[in-house]
């Protein structure tokens, strides 16, 4: 049954203060009601609601009376999280339990975001079918999420996402941001793992591929993550190069021992996912991650010459 979205349609996201919240907000927001929540502020548009708390975000959800909600909300520092278990098991595994019974509750279609790092990186590429099996706290807890949204709910979409790049040096917490801050500190060299593989997921477009989804009444499981794939190296060398400083800064390619007292959480080899299911339904909106990654330069370009 599809799903049109239009000016009245009202959409709940909760954790929208986030990286892919900046971008799922400007696009619904300029095309439906939205009330945008979180437990960071970041934002006036945002207002306070803790999806672990489920008398806090069935009230904020229920006194809105969305036609969809969109579930962002999730501790995203890996490390953070091996540190902080019982907080991750709430925040990423009751948190999406709460909001998928409300879901029910309200019969509205929920979207929940999962993560590429679910898998145990054991073969090269992994499709919407093959099997997950977590490693890393953040990891086994957003697992839990998604599989108690795809048993327990009666119309979800559960969209899994790979190196997320979005929200400009601001917002963005993730690879793209730790580089650039290097870079605006005065770094001339930089050493990137060229042993950990993935798809980078630029949050621009991974927004336009739920509202585009979302309306097609397909639910299920979609892998939703840039086109190609790449290592870290890869990544770091091309955003040099975008950013125009490939004469300036020598990029030097080390394995992940070099960061395993920073980045201690277990990590895959290999996070690549190939986008099956959404190529093969005509409902693939992803660019490939080098195009990419050069219109998300822009923003960074801009701020260096500030
Ligand atoms: N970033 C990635 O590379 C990546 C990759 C795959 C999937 N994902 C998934 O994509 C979704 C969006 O993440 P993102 O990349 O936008 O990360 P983000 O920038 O960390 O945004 C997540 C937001 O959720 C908030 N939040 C945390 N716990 C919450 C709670 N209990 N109730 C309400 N809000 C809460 C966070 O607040 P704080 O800032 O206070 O933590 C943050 O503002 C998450 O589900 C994440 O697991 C992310």
């Amino acid at each position: 049954m599809n799903f049109n979205i239009s000016n009245t349609t009202k959409v709940y996201i909760a954790g929208c203060g986030g990286m892919l919240g900046d971008a799922v907000y400007e696009l619904f927001n300029s095309k439906a009601i939205v009330k945008a929540t979180d437990i960071n502020l970041t934002e006036e548009w945002l207002e306070y609601a803790d999806v672990s708390n489920y008398n806090e975000i069935r009230k904020s959800i229920v006194d809105f009376n969305p036609d969809l909600i969109i579930n962002l909300a999730a501790l995203t520092d890996l490390e953070y999280c091996e540190k902080n278990q019982e907080q991750t098991w709430l925040y990423n595994a009751l948190g999406p339990e709460n909001i998928g019974l409300i879901a029910n509750q309200l019969d509205v279609p929920l979207v929940y975001i999962s993560t590429a790092g679910i898998v145990d990186g054991q073969q090269d590429v992994y499709n919407d079918f093959d099997k997950p099996n977590p490693l890393s706290i953040y990891a086994k807890a957003k697992y839990h999420g998604e599989l108690f949204t795809q048993s327990h709910v009666n119309k979800y979409y559960v969209f899994r996402a790979g190196w997320m790049m979005g929200g400009g040096p601001l917002k963005d917490k993730k690879f793209i941001n730790k580089i650039y801050k290097q870079i605006k500190s005065g770094k001339k060299e930089l050493f990137v793992v060229d042993d950990k593989l993935g798809t980078p997921t630029y949050t621009k477009s991974f927004a336009s591929g739920i509202f585009h989804v979302v309306q097609s009444g397909l639910y299920g499981v979609y892998n939703q993550v840039c086109n190609g794939d790449c290592s870290r190296y890869d990544v770091a060398k091309e955003f040099v190069k975008l950013l125009g400083l490939e004469g300036d800064i020598r990029v030097s390619k080390v394995d992940s021992d070099h960061f395993k007292s920073e980045y201690f959480a277990p990590r895959p080899f290999s996070e690549k996912l190939t986008n099956l299911k959404l190529n093969t339904r005509g409902l693939n909106v992803m660019p490939d991650w080098k195009e990419a990654l050069e219109d998300y330069s822009k923003q960074f370009v801009k701020d260096l010459a500030n």
